[in-house]
């Protein structure tokens, strides 16, 4: 075990970058506002927003998590490629605390297949870009990408380069989840002896999960001097995922005493930031999920439902208000009133008055009237489905299906287009969600189809909230939509609306590009970027 120090860990969240990156999730700039809100709620140090060159989309999310979030710092992420930092320095310019996180790879597998050029040239290559980036900001970050499959002394050159140059942060990742908890502090140890400057900067960990080791090969780092931990809420991120922020955070937590080290995450927040990003991204958590899964903290077994009884600590290591979980608590009734909404909005976190709180409550009214009781995740979902209500180019008006054994359902739906008319369309397909659909194209004009869907419960309990996650492709376009109503044809409906709303965007802001998009990576150069 480490030492007894204090020691702060910083906690540096890759949602809205690597975690964006999991295939089928994407998130529209509002809802990756909503998530950033959310982490600077729940105490992050560092949001890295997003990756700017990648598309128009990405750096206006940015830029507007830059200018509108308060309290952490906002990393944008650039390759080498001058281009890339000067649209990430664009991107996070705004920011109180702008960072620029600039990456190359340094494993020869890397160097000579994918980058196909010559160590010489990667040295070169990361001085310059850390160079460049320092003139702009002082807080900048630099990744040897694949670092846990590159020879150590390489990157001790490239990492001492980077110091040099004026890298804040060095940043060591575990590209490809391959390494062991052992083999990378002995790694990390190796680093600090081969550049002794290490000392004087941030020393950074970054692990993914491909052999579910990015916890505890991040935490190895930590035990090596590591102090700060890149993650990402429910560990979501390319292929198997980053480290999960919740575990990380709950580790250190828990285990304070022993390991001597704290963030300053506000863990009471942790339950409620899961379920935000798994309801906006449509990444659904197991429900075994270690701190944020629905059983994390259910006793099953006669005897551990005994023990607890009689003393929580004899099964439970965490107490579930620790993480937020006890947020289900029931809170309002049918007769509950605007003030009674209001305060338990507040009390979640949402500040919500005008024409927000009416919306808010007409829908509340609704809801109580089919549900016996509205818990806290009920208001939760609501309100996260009203804002995106509120942020949608197209919205449900009104929906019919017909439907029977003896003939294929019919259904016909009124839209609000985003030039405020009224868009009808009806179908008759193979199912009443799928009939829904094909009016909704025929409404609004799209040749889209449905490439996922997902349907869930907000709460658990026959009258529970449904809440629909979709992917649909239009084009070769996708985009991920989510909805929430008792109905669950209504929430299917208000999802497949909000995805169509997101391929409208995507679609203006493209059209709205710079000239200069040509400077900008290929598709084919994007996908095997990080
Ligand atoms: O996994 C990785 O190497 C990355 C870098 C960009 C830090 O995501
Ligand atoms: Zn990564």
């Amino acid at each position: 075990m480490a030492g007894k120090r204090n020691d702060r860990v910083l906690i540096f969240d890759t949602t809205l970058r690597d975690g964006e990156q999991s295939p089928g999730i994407s998130l529209n700039p509002a809802e990756k506002l909503e998530i950033a809100q959310q982490l600077a709620r729940l105490g992050v140090d560092i949001i890295e927003a997003g990756f700017p060159i990648a598309s128009p989309g990405d750096f206006a999310a940015v830029q507007g998590i830059a200018r509108t979030v308060e309290g952490p710092v906002i990393a944008g992420l650039a390759r080498t490629h001058v281009a890339d930092i000067d649209a990430a320095y664009n991107a996070v310019k705004d920011a109180a605390k702008p960072r620029i996180h600039t990456f190359i790879s340094t494993s020869d597998i890397h160097i000579v297949h994918q980058l196909q050029t010559t160590r010489e040239d990667v040295l070169g290559q990361a001085r310059a870009a850390v160079a460049h980036a320092r003139n702009y900001v002082e807080d900048v970050e630099f990744s040897p990408m694949d670092a846990t499959r590159s020879e150590v002394e390489f990157t001790a050159e490239v990492v001492a380069a980077a110091i040099e140059e004026g890298a804040t942060t060095i940043n060591i990742p575990d590209t490809v989840g391959y390494t062991m908890p052992a083999e990378f502090s002995a790694w990390l140890e190796r680093l600090y002896v081969l550049v002794p400057a290490l000392r004087d900067v941030v020393l950074s960990v970054h692990c993914h999960d491909d052999l579910g080791l990015a916890v505890a090969n991040s935490f190895a780092g930590l035990l090596a001097g590591a102090r700060q931990v890149e993650c990402a809420i429910n560990g979501i991120g390319e292929r198997a995922g980053n480290a999960s922020l919740e575990e990380i955070v709950m580790l250190l937590y828990t285990r304070s005493a022993d390991v001597g080290m704290s963030t300053a995450i506000n863990t009471r927040e942790l339950a409620r930031t899961s379920r935000l990003v798994s309801r906006l991204t449509g990444y659904v958590v197991q429900p075994n999920k270690a701190v944020v899964g629905r059983n994390a903290f259910a006793h099953e077994s006669g005897i551990h439902q005994d023990g607890v009884l009689k003393e929580r600590t004899t099964y439970e290591i965490m107490d579930a208000t620790s993480v937020g979980l006890e947020a289900n608590s029931i809170v309002l009734g049918k007769h509950s009133g605007r003030h009674a909404l209001r305060q338990a909005l507040e009390d979640l976190g949402f500040e919500i008055s005008g024409a927000a709180l009416n919306t808010a409550f007409k829908r509340f009214k609704e809801i109580a009237d089919r549900k016996k009781t509205v818990s806290a995740m009920d208001l939760e979902a609501l309100v996260t489905d009203e804002l995106r209500e509120e942020i949608a180019a197209y919205t449900l008006e009104s929906y019919a299906v017909t439907a029977s054994m003896a003939a294929p359902p019919q259904a016909t739906v009124a839209v609000r287009l985003p030039n405020g008319e009224l868009g009808r369309g009806e179908f008759s397909g193979d199912g009443p969600v799928d009939s829904v659909f094909h009016a909704i194209n025929a409404a609004t004009g799209f040749d889209a189809a449905l490439r996922e869907f997902r349907v869930g419960a907000v709460t658990e309990g026959q009258d529970a909230l449904g809440e629909v996650s979709v992917v649909v492709e239009s084009r070769g376009e996708a985009a991920s939509g989510q909805g929430v109503a008792t109905d669950i044809i209504e929430a299917a409906a208000r999802a497949y609306l909000r995805a169509l709303s997101t391929l409208r965007r995507r679609a203006e802001l493209a059209s709205s590009a710079p000239a200069s998009a040509e400077s900008k990576p290929g598709a084919a150069e994007l996908v095997s970027t990080p």
